[in-house]
């Protein structure tokens, strides 16, 4: 597993207290509510799940039993039928917010659109019979590779609508991303755009979709939405305009009722081995994991504008753009560019121009906005923000004091979610006007969340010393399997300690029971708040024709939390220039994406292993530190490879 021991170093005392305005308000008001709640959560799981599940989603055909467990497969709510779609969509239309802005969306140029729940509702239903036209059916799969647009969620929807699976792929991935995963899930299309813009630049989609799509058979279409505008090739019979395919089509579409435990995505992340894992979600539990956190995470109200910064091709978009606000009837807003076009306070001011009451982003993103100075957030006056949020990575007190103090004056209680993609949803975190808050902790566990910090033995930790973070239940929207391979999905999440599902993080509790969780101790870094596993790293470098041998670790950053840093030894014979540490980079960024090119490439003469081979990395992260080579050695093959190594720095 490991090589690397749990420390915990964090000293943090402060505690901020939630304010009695923000309390007085709060859709849960008091400690005595959260420990009702969470009390019966545990202990009495199926009834409190059944409650919210009746409550907070709209069936077609009502559940009969709430869980089946034989772990570590679970099915929620099997026997219900609902479409999550409808959920998202047709019921707010019949509740009074047909005319509410679903999605307010402003492009990086600068155009601005609303979409009001019964005009996304048109437009989903005239993308759903589209792709019903081009024969697209129930179980059938589906990529996305998007900019961030409202058609972005539109596919999504229309798929969800059809009961397609779909499978988002950021649109940072290269070609050969979209290859593997396509050709893993075997879609029938892919639905992308010309291109996307990001710093007045146009980030081309089709065409990776191009090179890709030589390479994957089970591809019959590629549904192309014009939004940069330049000239694309369009193969006549598989390409398709997005504008010609729904023109002709219906705004409305009668949705099917599929059961609760259809699948509605897959989404490939990265684990420890080269090959990412198609992580997948199902219909009601999913749903309801992504609209009840809505309600009490993020505390929404009815004329909340809520601003998260994640893509859709990640899983907090999913949740957090989509499916979670869209199913709570929220407003939506979305920004297709980046943070510093034209200026670097593009988003403050989107803030102040959309009203925004709750921003939800990643400690990388406040790390780089505190850097860039808080002169461009005081040039704004972000008084309609109430509530702040991050994701994705440990985030450090200091970050967090200057979110809290320069972002939110003081005024919006920050809401640290930890959870992951196989989470689907929020699991550890405050309940803002509750929770008393502590700078760097996700604090306590949600409703259902029962969190251990256990050892190798499987005992629990003291408190205040570090650990393997553990989830002891079940949860409704929790990863059904690895698409294709139930194998690697029990040996992966369900084999570390029997009855546990293992989370990857290293953690630790504190004396007051609050989780500190520190990060990955898999062999996964965390790159921006990225996932990032380094064997699919070494895959890509190796994948040169110059490489003979590669290993790839994390070096703590302070912006990136994690920068990646590769050692690679060459062919006979190839000379170690720098001009080949450029394009070994250059490599890597075409083979996954820009998001893992590679922050140094270290040439080394041997990689320190072991006597069975096996490559020593602890030693190579202490290296990649920049410090000495501490700790045991004696199973190390070649001391000299250490010597040479540290010689190269
Ligand atoms: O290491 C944890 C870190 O991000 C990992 C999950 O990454 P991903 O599946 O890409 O999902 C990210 C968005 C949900 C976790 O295993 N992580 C996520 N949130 C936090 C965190 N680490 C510390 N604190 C968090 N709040």
């Amino acid at each position: 597993m490991t090589d690397q021991t749990i420390t915990s170093i964090s000293r943090e005392t402060r505690v901020v207290r939630p304010s009695a305005e923000f309390k007085a308000q709060a859709n849960l008001g008091s400690e005595a509510s959260y420990k009702r709640l969470y009390a019966e959560s545990v202990n009495t799981p199926e009834k409190f799940w059944g409650r919210q599940a009746r409550e907070h989603l709209t069936w077609r055909r009502p559940f009969k039993k709430v869980l089946k467990w034989k772990l570590p497969h679970a099915k929620w709510f099997e026997s219900g039928r609902l479409n999550v779609a409808e959920n998202c969509l047709d019921r707010h239309l019949t509740s009074g917010r047909a005319n509410k802005a679903a999605i307010i969306f402003e492009g990086e140029p600068g155009d601005v659109r609303t979409l009001t729940y019964r005009q996304l509702h048109g437009e989903v239903c005239r993308m759903a019979n589209a792709l019903a036209g081009l024969g697209l059916a129930k179980g059938d799969r589906a990529a996305i590779y998007m900019p961030m647009v409202p058609e972005a969620a539109i596919a999504m929807l229309a798929c969800a609508r059809l009961g397609v699976v779909h499978t988002v792929i950021f649109g940072g991935f290269s070609s050969e991303a979209i290859k593997d995963r396509v050709n893993d899930c075997k879609a029938r299309v892919i639905i992308t755009a010309d291109g996307g813009w990001r710093r007045g630049k146009i980030i081309e989609l089709k065409s990776s979709v191009d090179r890709a799509v030589t390479a994957t058979p089970s591809v019959e279409h590629v549904v192309v939405l014009k939004r940069t505008g330049q000239e694309v090739a369009m193969a006549e019979g598989r390409d398709l305009w997005w504008h010609d395919l729904v023109a002709a089509r219906s705004d409305s579409h009668k949705a099917q009722a599929f059961g609760s435990e259809h699948p509605l995505f897959i989404l490939y992340t990265s684990g420890s081995t080269g090959k990412p894992k198609g992580v997948l979600h199902t219909s009601a539990g999913y749903l309801l994991g992504a609209t009840i956190t809505m309600k009490y995470v993020f505390d929404l109200k009815e004329d909340d504008v809520f601003f998260c910064t994640a893509d859709v091709g990640w899983v907090t978009g999913h949740s957090y753009v989509v499916y979670g606000p869209l199913s709570s009837g929220a407003t939506v807003f979305m920004y297709e560019g980046a943070p510093n076009h034209p200026e670097p306070d593009r988003l403050w001011e989107l803030i102040d121009r959309h009203h925004a009451t709750i921003l939800y982003t990643a400690p990388t993103a406040i790390r780089t906005f505190m850097r860039w100075g808080d002169a461009y957030v005081n040039r704004h006056r972000l008084d309609s923000l109430r509530l702040l949020g991050t994701v994705g990575e440990p985030i450090n007190p200091e970050a967090w004091m200057w979110y809290y103090t320069v972002v939110g004056k003081k005024r919006c209680p920050i809401v640290d979610t930890w959870w992951q993609t196989e989470t689907g949803a929020i699991m550890v975190t405050p309940l803002p006007g509750i929770t008393p808050l502590k700078p760097g902790s996700c604090t306590r566990p949600f409703f259902g969340v029962v969190p251990r910090v256990l050892d190798e033995a499987g005992n629990d930790v003291p408190r205040g010393s570090g650990g393997r973070l553990f989830l002891a239940k079940p949860w409704p929207s929790m990863l059904r399997t690895l698409w294709g391979d139930d194998e690697r999905f029990r040996m992966q999440y369900w084999s570390e300690l029997p009855g546990y599902y293992f989370a990857g993080d290293g953690a630790r509790f504190d004396e007051d029971g609050y989780l500190w969780v520190v990060g990955r101790i898999d062999d996964v870094l965390n790159v921006s708040g990225h996932r990032i596993g380094t064997a699919e790293v070494e895959s890509a470098i190796v994948s040169h024709p110059s490489v003979a041998e590669a290993a790839v670790v994390g070096r703590l950053d302070d912006l990136k939390g994690q920068a990646l840093v590769c050692f690679v030894t060459l062919k006979n014979g190839v000379a170690a220039t720098a001009e080949l540490k450029e394009t070994i980079r250059e490599h890597v960024a075409r083979e996954i994406g820009s998001l893992a090119r590679p922050d140094d490439v270290r040439f080394a003469a041997g990689l320190p292993k072991t006597r069975s081979g096996k490559i020593m990395r602890r030693i190579l992260k202490e290296i990649a530190a920049g410090g000495a080579v501490k700790g045991d050695t004696t199973t190390l093959e070649d001391f000299n490879v250490v010597a040479a190594l540290q010689a190269e720095e």
